[in-house]
């Protein structure tokens, strides 16, 4: 067998290891093993393609390629190591941005080493490649970069909204069009510049005008979009292996962004549009009048007299890591017979499932965590909820203000409780960039500071309460 054909074979199997990771993925249950099928499929493959490169390469490019692979894991293995989970995202968008860098490369690479037995249309097809290849690769750097940056905090999460910035993003699509058809009848380097700049500035105004509230969905969108800077790749170097994968991550991450979207109701187009069709700003919020405050002892108190609870968690519970005594809250009101549940929403914190997550952690049982639609209508019949870090996936104007930038997203209906604690450290805006009129309402009561502190301190006002433990046993509610 040649090298070739071992090559070819070897491809196949990575694709379908591929293919069973994803399938794994899919299911909390499976998804180890998921991790597993893909991180032996880019063994098998990176194996592969480091031995057909052996065939035309020097002994020198051959140890260059080692020594950027055992740079590369390392970087990544370092990074994966040390991220928290509440960084997640932006890891996996500085991942993409690099996916769509190497894609421009791949595509300039392509212009400047041209296979010399190409002639005629085939020349033709290869230099659209080149064109498309670096057009994809170069929004999905920029655009990665900016998700990067708004993700980590680094920028404002706010829409960019610059005059006419849809007229813009059209304007670079249909100047992408005309430059193919210009590069393909004439190939030159000014025509590659050209669609470099252009599409690095549409990666970043796109992402940029997309507000904060569809970030999550912007991740995944990102993630489609290296798929196909990866597949385009995969065209110039004739390497089917990038075709099948690139094709599998586009498609996959286009249809959780999909997914995503209708779970936000918000309009796909729209997003993958760079917010189009969307209220321009943030409209002008007003005052909202006086908040008023409650401490951890008061809180206690009004659990302990509570009849039914629910904690519903946000992405200050994962920065404060509070999952632990809040696992701990809800045992011990329990046990003292109060009902309690978890309401979850399902962009809550900063990746999907994120809360999930570390609630199993804290091993509060599946049964009392419940998704926002299962809980959505029991609030109102509910004598405390606990709103713990959570801002966005609870503010009301979402649903009472059509020109809020967050209007439309389903929202957990916190407000319908008899009371509302709020536990944060600050009056300030969630991750959308909006003010939040939840806070100012006749049954809410913010509890200031860090979450973790804040429930440990209820935990011992508990203790203190002299309130006695109902008798549970044997009763039914
Ligand atoms: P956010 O709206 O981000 O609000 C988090 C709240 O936690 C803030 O109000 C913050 O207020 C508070 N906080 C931060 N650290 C705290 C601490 N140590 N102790 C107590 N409170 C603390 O959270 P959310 O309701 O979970 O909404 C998630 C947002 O992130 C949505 O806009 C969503 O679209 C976006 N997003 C989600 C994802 C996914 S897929 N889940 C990915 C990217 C973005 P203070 O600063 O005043 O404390």
């Amino acid at each position: 067998m040649t090298t070739d054909t071992a090559a070819q074979a070897a491809y196949v199997v990575a694709a379908l290891l591929f293919i069973l990771s994803l399938a794994g993925l899919s299911q909390h249950r499976t998804s180890r093993s998921g991790v597993v099928w893909g991180i032996a499929g880019m063994v098998v493959a990176l194996a592969a393609t480091v031995g057909l490169a052996s065939r035309s390469i020097s002994a020198t490019g051959l140890v260059l390629i080692v020594v950027a692979t055992a740079v590369g894991a390392g970087i990544g293995l370092w990074r994966a190591k040390v991220v928290e989970m509440t960084g997640m995202p932006e890891l996996i968008a500085i991942m993409h941005s690099l996916v769509g860098l190497a894609a421009t490369f791949v595509g300039w690479n392509g212009y400047l080493d041209v296979d010399a037995e190409l002639s005629g249309s085939l020349l033709g097809i290869h230099h659209a490649e080149v064109f498309i290849g670096v057009f994809i690769g170069a929004v999905t750097f920029t655009g990665s970069v900016v998700a990067y940056l708004k993700l980590s905090a680094r920028i404002a999460s706010r829409p960019l909204t610059l005059p006419g910035k849809h007229v813009l993003n059209i304007g670079a699509l249909v100047a992408f069009v005309g430059l193919t058809i210009a590069f393909v009848a004439r190939p030159n380097m000014g025509l590659l510049i050209a669609v470099t700049v252009v599409a690095l500035a549409l990666g970043a105004h796109l992402v940029a005008s997309i507000g904060g509230g569809d970030m999550p969905v912007v991740v995944s969108m990102l993630n489609s979009y290296s798929g196909w800077a990866a597949a385009a790749s995969g065209f110039l170097l004739a390497n089917n292996l990038l075709i099948v994968t690139g094709a599998l991550v586009g498609s996959s991450g286009a249809y959780l962004s999909y997914i995503m979207c209708k779970a936000m109701n918000r309009s796909f187009i729209s997003v993958i549009a760079g917010g189009f069709g969307t209220p321009a700003a943030a409209a002008d919020e007003g005052e909202q009048g006086e908040h008023r405050e409650i401490s951890a002892e008061e809180t206690a108190e009004l659990l302990g007299n509570a009849t039914s609870v629910i904690i519903t968690p946000g992405y200050g519970m994962a920065v404060a890591q509070a999952q632990y005594p809040v696992a701990e809250l809800a045992r011990k009101l329990r046990e003292r017979g109060v009902e309690v549940r978890f309401g979850i929403h399902q962009v809550a914190g900063r990746l999907p499932g994120h809360m999930n997550v570390l609630l199993a952690e804290a091993n509060v049982p599946y049964d009392i965590v419940l998704e926002m639609d299962e809980i959505n209508d029991d609030f109102a019949a509910t004598s405390v909820v606990l709103v713990i870090g959570a801002n966005d996936t609870v503010n009301p104007a979402a649903t009472d203000n059509p020109s809020s930038p967050i209007a439309g997203m389903p929202v957990l209906h916190v407000w319908e409780a008899a009371n509302v604690v709020v536990f944060k450290r600050s009056m300030a805006a969630g991750y959308a960039g909006v003010q939040n009129p939840l806070f100012f309402r006749e049954n809410t009561q913010m509890l200031f500071g860090d979450a973790k502190q804040r429930v440990e301190d209820i935990l011992r006002g508990l203790d203190a309460l002299d309130t006695p433990v109902r008798e549970m046993a044997g009763t039914s509610r």
